[in-house]
């Protein structure tokens, strides 16, 4: 009976104990709650701060924005301010219009022309696959699994039957279509049917592909809109009769623009950063024409009978033209060599090279005397590069000095880079537009 009571004693000073323990526990979720209580509202005045500060930013990209004109002639007007070239909210809203909804070069037709073939990349954030499906259908697709948002495919190029998420092994067909979602018995209100890779709109111009992340134009005049470039270099040789010679990229630390401002000066820098390439050619002869979504740049070269290597490389005639946003087509001599331009980030770039050669061109030479012409001419393009590189990420470097805000267009040849900042300036102001109706 003792043994009984001490043992009734026990379990009561156990209960009274652990009665103890939860009530201090108790306390401390209490304590505790209290502190989560604060720190929410404490979140709230930061979630306002936030706000406040962001509401500040936009005005600040805004500002920026509306510093360069639209209507001032190329005589008087200054360039955009050096934050178009440093500033992430400028960036930003580059990516929510400029990257979205203009045409975007990203690769070439020949890597997709045949059932089940396929390449990857990234605009900006936007990760994507291009493949030709079982039709023969040219697709592009978010490469972002709905799973739980993973990159589905990791390798750059290749050949597909189907899409399988890397993670967890959802599949997804060529047209995009979600063909098994793995291990989801039980699951409620899914249907695979309903799920899939988000399509993005493509179309193809010439040897290469485009995507248009903001979905299909109502009406699509871009063909019309490039159609006197077209021409210039289908007369040249264009989407016939090239031959694909290979790829090389380059990553630059400067921003996308100044890449493409470099490429439209109308030969500007020309005889100052290329000596070599400009004794080639007969600068005197320059001419430039600028349209809608294209600028085009022609000169004479200074090829005659007695030809070197690197007369035949730019031939009688060399056309360098840039269409908005990122592509660079330029066509001299027998070769064809195109440059697409993508960010990294506000002072980072990519540089996509493929180089083409004429059929007729190759056909006529020897197996070794080829390869020497090849192996020249992509070291002269290398030299070009380099020397573009050099300028570009040294401008790169004055625009993130306090000593430079705007600068001022040389009328003649400049006209070019002053067209892409107008049509830049215009999308960037659309931008600005839809954020404040949809704030
Ligand atoms: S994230 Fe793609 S299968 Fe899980
Ligand atoms: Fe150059």
């Amino acid at each position: 009976m003792a043994s009984l009571r001490s043992s009734l004693h026990m379990l009561a000073c156990r209960r009274a104990t652990s009665v103890r323990i939860f009530s201090t526990v108790d306390r401390r979720f209490t304590t505790a709650d209290r502190s989560f209580a604060t720190a929410d509202r404490r979140n709230t005045t930061a979630d306002r701060r936030f706000t406040t500060a962001n509401r500040r930013f936009t005005k600040t990209v805004t500002d920026e924005v509306l510093r360069f004109s639209l209507d001032t002639p190329v005589q008087e007007a200054l360039t955009p301010p050096s934050s178009w070239y440093k500033e992430t909210g400028i960036h930003d809203l580059e990516a929510r219009t400029v990257w979205r909804n203009n045409w975007v070069a990203v690769g070439r037709t020949d890597q997709v022309s045949t059932p089940g073939a396929f390449f990857t990349g990234t605009i900006g954030r936007e990760p994507f696959i291009v493949s030709t499906d079982r039709s023969n259908t040219l697709r592009a697709f978010y490469n972002v699994c709905c799973h739980h948002g993973s990159i589905v495919e990791l390798q750059e190029a290749g050949q597909a039957n189907q899409f399988v998420c890397c993670y967890h092994g959802w599949t997804y067909g060529l047209d995009g279509r979600l063909t098994k979602p793995t291990k989801m018995r039980g699951i409620k209100n899914f249907t695979a049917g309903r799920n899939g890779l988000k399509p993005i709109a493509v179309r193809t111009w010439g040897p290469l592909v485009f995507l248009r992340m903001a979905g299909y134009p109502d009406a699509d005049d871009f063909d019309q809109k490039v159609l006197p470039l077209m021409l210039e270099l289908e007369e040249m040789g264009f989407i016939s009769g090239m031959r694909h010679i290979c790829r090389r990229q380059y990553q630059l630390n400067c921003n996308w623009k100044l890449i493409v401002d470099n490429a439209s000066d109308g030969g500007y820098h020309l005889e100052y950063v290329h000596r070599d390439l400009s004794s080639n050619l007969d600068l005197s002869t320059f001419r430039t024409e600028v349209g809608d979504l294209y600028n085009m740049q022609v000169c004479i070269g200074k090829a005659d009978g007695e030809n070197t290597p690197k007369r035949q490389r730019v031939g009688a005639k060399a056309v360098y033209s840039c269409i908005y946003p990122n592509l660079l087509v330029n066509r001299y001599g027998p070769w064809l060599d195109i440059n697409i331009v993508l960010p990294l980030g506000p002072d980072r770039s990519l540089m996509i090279y493929d180089f083409y050669l004429k059929e007729s061109f190759a056909d006529a030479m020897s197996e070794i005397e080829l390869a020497n012409f090849i192996e020249q001419s992509l070291a002269d393009s290398d030299q070009v590069q380099r020397e573009d590189t050099r300028v570009c990420e040294g401008v790169q470097r004055g625009m993130e000095s306090t000593a430079f805000d705007v600068g001022r267009y040389a009328p003649g040849p400049e006209m070019p880079v002053h067209a892409f900042h107008l049509q830049l300036a215009r999308d960037l102001r659309e931008g600005l537009e839809s954020t404040h109706s949809t704030n």
